[in-house]
């Protein structure tokens, strides 16, 4: 193996600095949970080099938090010149949801070979073609950070897909609840789950606001802090393969996510906490029902996403190869915008 990749960090919020934590919460606590925990952990392939935030007080934050694990640390303010000073292999930008675009375009003109951007990709349609088209221009690879893509446990459901054991993909029931489940903020990653489950493209929606956002066509999350500044959505998705999924999203209630994905020949339900496979038996003819996965070890999604983009520059891969390119990431800004769409035309079924 070569040098390892010199990678920089634009934002350094939570998700970019929080250290590994030990504690278990409610359910499985999958770790490492940050970015710079991710990376962290696989030196061989990835170093990080500078770190670039508008905000001098989380600069200092990290630096201590991380200092001496990477003691010769940059730090910038302006994230186009640590491009020019520092020319990363790797770039990530956890910027809020609405300000990744430019820096995501911005730096792959600016020749910065892979991106990993948190999710949302973008929070306009219009906003993910101009990503797609630098990226496209310039052959830069993009990741979009939608964590469970690689988390052992939410990804085995698509190896179960895949394998056939629950037949052809028919609906998918997915549940969002809790202060956080605004649409475009954690609603991202549940339609995200959907999408990669459904393994179509999305044509048709239709969804229904929570009361108060009459006139919401468009973002406003202003960063996603604050639950009242997004809505909760409930909303139907119809596949160009045939699959029909309802998403129900509700920040009224306590924290819950579950997905419910029926096939011709069984059932999955997975949560944060748990998974349970429904199949028939072969002999009896009985529906059985067990856990699963029975075994598993676990590396948080961050670290995956990390490490898939890593392998894929060093092989000289494509964005083909990555599991949450930004073709993929782009079908979930159309779910999301054009939920807002059909609550803006009277709930009336949109094609996409
Ligand atoms: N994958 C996950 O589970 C997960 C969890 C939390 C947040 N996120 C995502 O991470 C991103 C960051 O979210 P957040 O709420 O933690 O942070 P945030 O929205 O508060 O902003 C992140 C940081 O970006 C900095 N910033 C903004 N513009 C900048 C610029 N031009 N140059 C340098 N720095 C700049 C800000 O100063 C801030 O410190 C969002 O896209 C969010 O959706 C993902």
């Amino acid at each position: 193996m070569g040098k390892p990749f010199r990678a920089c960090f634009i934002g350094l919020t939570g998700i970019v600095s929080a250290p590994v934590s030990t504690g278990l919460g409610g359910g499985r606590s999958v770790q490492p949970y940050s970015h710079a925990s991710a990376v962290d952990r696989i030196p061989n392939a990835v170093d990080l080099v500078a770190i670039c935030d508008l905000v001098p007080a989380l600069i200092d934050a990290f630096k201590e938090r991380w200092g001496s694990r990477w003691p010769n640390l940059n730090v910038y303010s302006d994230f186009r010149e640590m491009i020019t000073t520092e020319k990363p292999d790797i770039l990530l930008v956890a910027t809020p949801d609405d300000k990744h675009a430019f820096i995501v375009e911005a730096a792959a003109d600016m020749g910065v070979p892979a991106i990993l951007c948190e999710k949302p990709l973008a929070t306009t349609l219009a906003d993910a073609d101009k990503m797609i088209a630098a990226i496209e221009r310039n052959g830069t690879l993009l990741t979009v950070e939608h964590t469970r893509r690689w988390d052992p446990f939410f990804h085995r459901v698509r190896e179960l897909i895949d394998a056939g054991v629950i037949g052809e993909v028919k609906t998918i029931v997915t549940t969002l609840a809790g202060p956080r489940a605004m649409l475009f903020r954690n609603g991202t990653h549940a339609i995200d789950l959907q999408n990669y489950y459904a393994g179509g493209s999305p044509t048709q929606v239709w969804a229904n606001l929570e009361d108060g956002f009459d006139g919401f066509t468009e973002y406003r999350g202003d960063g996603g802090h604050d639950p009242a500044s997004e809505p909760g959505a409930s909303g139907y998705v119809r596949y160009d393969n045939g699959v029909r999924a309802l998403y129900n999203g509700t920040k009224g209630s306590l924290s819950d996510f579950e997905i419910d994905v029926l096939g011709s020949a069984g059932r999955i339900r997975i949560s944060g906490t748990t998974a349970e496979l429904h199949t028939v038996d072969g002999t009896t003819g009985e529906t059985v029902q067990r856990s699963f996965p029975a075994t598993m070890i676990m590396t948080g999604g961050i670290q995956g996403a990390w490490e898939e983009l890593a392998s894929t520059l060093a092989a000289g891969g494509t964005n083909a190869d990555l599991r949450s390119n930004a073709y993929q990431a782009r079908k979930t800004v159309q779910v999301l915008t054009g939920f807002l769409k059909s609550h803006d035309e009277g709930s009336r079924l949109i094609a996409l």
